[in-house]
């Protein structure tokens, strides 16, 4: 399939899906007519910052508000001993309550960066001032901040997906002929939005309005409501544009300082976060150890596979990063045991980075079978073929459709993969070892119940109104797209309006779900709406015609299969074995990723989570100090993250992937560009060097 640019569908008026388009705010977004949560204009805005506790442990002995409330401009100083009180004990759309974001509740320090106070003044500079002139004096108590694997205070999470398990592990191992046993390890990793978060909070009328950016209004309305104690239609949150999240931008501490200082003062108040900030309080993956035992037949089937991932979490909250559930996907064996296990440390919650899971545990589990490949003799592709599974290893569910061999069959011929010599350290170019190496991804494509609503308009434009997120991806595109394949117009005649908590429940833009639920919801308004012009007398009110629709029925028959995206990845390395220095020369992934809407966002969002891939390989590491509990270096400097010098020719594409029971046809491509690609970074390495790596990232020392 093409993904050259074309002009758009006027000519083929049904067929918008499938051809390229621009974004349909591009040029808002490139002109500054966009704005984005901080740039809202108010008067009598005033503004807050956070104060973050610099003890990683303890308790809040005292803080000197007095000093800085004589200081110019200053309003208001939060803290525990004055803030608004808060409900803590119920459950949003995503479960139960984060308990970071109940804030200024009590004297407690559970960790390094939990926010301590806001200092709220007239313009930001005097807020900044003022907050960092503001003594706290901690109580401070020993804290804990290592992470490895062998913690013996590791627990199973209660999670009812925690373990999964068939057959017998242990025995399978035994009767195998070759068996590989290793430990492969990442470490704690940040999103780095591009746009850092930001909120303002105002009463207007009676109703709280919020202008955010975050991956879904109606979660962090929904939280917001529930939190303050407030009658759900008088909170209203917007977020039209937004500049990245990855997983973190959902209810954070910023949005509730806002809230909470705009109610004290009754004026509008906004909270933006700094880099900085954005370090300690929106959340992080969490640092992994994963033992991976897999044990083979000399035809290479497996007989065992087994995955133990272990993450740490904070004393607050059991967040597991589900780094075994890919191999309850991609492999058959005879006996599986995959299993996630916690340690409590006294640092942040993680939360859900760029797949969730999946990226982490495909460096163990596509390394891992990579080193199965060299030690059988086989080839890794061929490997994988082998323990191609029919139904799910661990479900029994058939699959909605599968296609990683064909990933594998189309990636290897066009990157090459014939022509490899398989024997490690055997290519040379000058001071360069060069070598290739490939791997698997997958991820779930699942939905979620949405509402949207269509309108045929009198002037003969349609306007869909759903509170989607378009985080950066074209999602508003793509729904633009699809409405106007399904109401048979081009794309121009239809106005695609998103990012509003008043249009309705409806399913936050993550864990590759949003455009497949919003998309199962507007195809079927504008269904019915078609249904009712079809009716009609051809004449449209002046208020036009709406077609509203709740997607929560068709969903439960669509679970019934096992519903996952696929792809291979190839990379080719040239590593100098005198520095230690690796440089990626050229990068492919190939997809099967069902109906893909709009060739030219969906290749950026796959070479994006590629490049995302690379710089998770070579460079990505966030480094804490055990004495402190703080970060080094906790900024774009420190924190390390692929350049432009970094990022080779990266191709991405696909390969057709029909989802015939699907009304919507599509799965989703939000995080699968991600999946796999460190492993086949990790892979080529050993092919131009003949030395292994378990542990992320592939620094020059750890080369050398
Ligand atoms: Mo994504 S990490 O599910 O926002």
């Amino acid at each position: 399939m093409t993904t050259t640019a074309q002009p758009t569908a006027t000519t083929a008026r049904h067929r918008s899906v499938g051809v390229a388009h621009t974004r349909v705010e591009g040029r808002d977004k490139v002109t500054g007519a966009a704005r984005y949560a901080s740039e809202q204009p108010f008067a009598d805005l005033a503004h807050g910052w956070l104060v973050l506790s610099t003890a990683a442990r303890g308790r809040i002995r005292a803080i000197g508000e007095e000093a800085v409330r004589a200081m110019p401009g200053v309003l208001a100083v939060l803290h525990s001993g004055n803030a608004p009180r808060v409900m803590t004990d119920y459950v949003s759309l995503l479960g139960p309550p984060d308990p970071t974001n109940a804030l200024f509740q009590h004297d407690r320090v559970p960790h390094i960066g939990w926010p301590v106070a806001l200092v709220v003044a007239e313009t930001p500079e005097q807020a900044r001032e003022a907050a960092e002139a503001l003594v706290v004096e901690y109580e401070v108590e020993p804290h804990d901040v290592a992470f490895h694997a062998d913690r013996p205070d590791s627990y199973v999470p209660d999670d009812g997906n925690a373990v999964l398990t068939k057959g017998d592990l242990e025995a399978e191992l035994a009767a195998s002929a070759v068996v590989l046993d290793a430990t492969y390890t990442t470490p704690e990793q940040h999103h780095s939005a591009m746009e850092p978060h930001a909120a303002t909070a105002r009463w207007d009328g009676g109703r709280l309005d919020v202008l955010d950016a975050n991956q879904g209004a109606m979660w962090v309305a929904d939280e917001l409501a529930k939190m303050f104690s407030l009658d759900p239609s008088s909170v209203r949150v917007r977020s039209e544009h937004i500049g990245g999240a990855f997983g973190s931008k959902g209810l954070r501490p910023h949005q509730v300082a806002a809230v909470m200082a705009a109610t004290v003062l009754q004026r509008p108040v906004r909270v933006a976060l700094t880099r900085r900030q954005t370090f300690a309080v929106t959340g992080y993956r969490s640092p992994t150890a994963q033992r991976m035992r897999l044990g083979a037949d000399p035809d290479g089937r497996l007989r065992a596979f087994g995955h133990e991932a272990l993450n740490l979490t904070s004393t607050l909250r059991p967040f597991v990063e589900t780094s075994a559930a890919l191999g309850r996907v991609l492999y058959d064996a005879r006996a599986h045991h995959t299993a996630h296990r916690l340690v409590d440390v006294d640092m942040p919650t993680p939360t859900w980075m760029r797949a969730p899971g999946e990226a982490p545990g495909s460096f163990a589990v596509e390394s891992a079978l990579d080193e199965l490949a060299e030690r059988l003799g086989m080839d890794p592709i061929a490997l994988r073929a082998r323990n191609e599974p029919t139904v799910g290893p661990l479900s029994g569910l058939p699959f909605s459709s599968r296609d990683l061999l064909g990933c594998f069959e189309e990636g290897a011929r066009r990157f090459g993969w014939a022509e490899r010599d398989p024997r490690p350290r055997l290519r040379r170019e000058g001071r360069w070892l060069l070598g290739t190496g490939t791997a698997a991804a997958t991820y779930p494509s699942g939905a979620a119940p949405s509402t949207a609503s269509v309108t045929a308009e009198a002037d003969g434009t349609f306007t869909v109104r759903i509170s989607a997120a378009d985080v950066g991806t074209g999602a508003r595109t793509a729904l633009t797209l699809i409405a106007a394949e399904a109401l048979e117009v081009e794309p121009e005649r239809v106005a695609v309006r998103i990012g509003d908590s008043d249009f309705g429940p409806a399913w936050v833009a993550g864990g590759s779900m949003g455009t497949r639920s919003w998309a199962l919801a507007v195809t079927s308004a504008a269904a019915e709406l078609r249904g009712r012009l079809a009716l009609g007398d051809g004449e449209i009110p002046p208020e036009g015609i709406t077609a509203h629709t709740d997607t929560a029925g068709l969903l439960a028959e669509l679970a019934k299969k096992e519903r996952h995206s696929f792809g291979a990845q190839f990379a080719e390395v040239a590593v100098d074995p005198a520095t230690g220095e690796i440089r990626v020369r050229r990068m492919l992934g190939i997809f099967a990723a069902g109906r893909i809407i709009n060739p030219l966002t969906a290749r950026s969002q796959l070479v994006g989570g590629m490049v995302w891939g690379l710089s998770m390989a070579l460079h990505e590491e966030a480094v804490r100090d055990p004495a402190s509990g703080s970060h080094i270096g906790a900024d774009l400097a420190g924190y390390h993250v692929a350049a432009n010098a970094d990022v080779p020719v990266i191709e991405a594409d696909w390969i057709e992937d029909p989802v015939p029971d699907d009304p919507v046809g599509l799965k989703g491509i939000g995080e699968i560009g991600i999946v796999g690609v460190a492993a086949a970074i990790s892979n080529a390495v050993w092919h131009a060097t003949g030395v292994r790596h378990r542990d992320l990232p592939l620094r020059p020392d750890r080369v050398l």
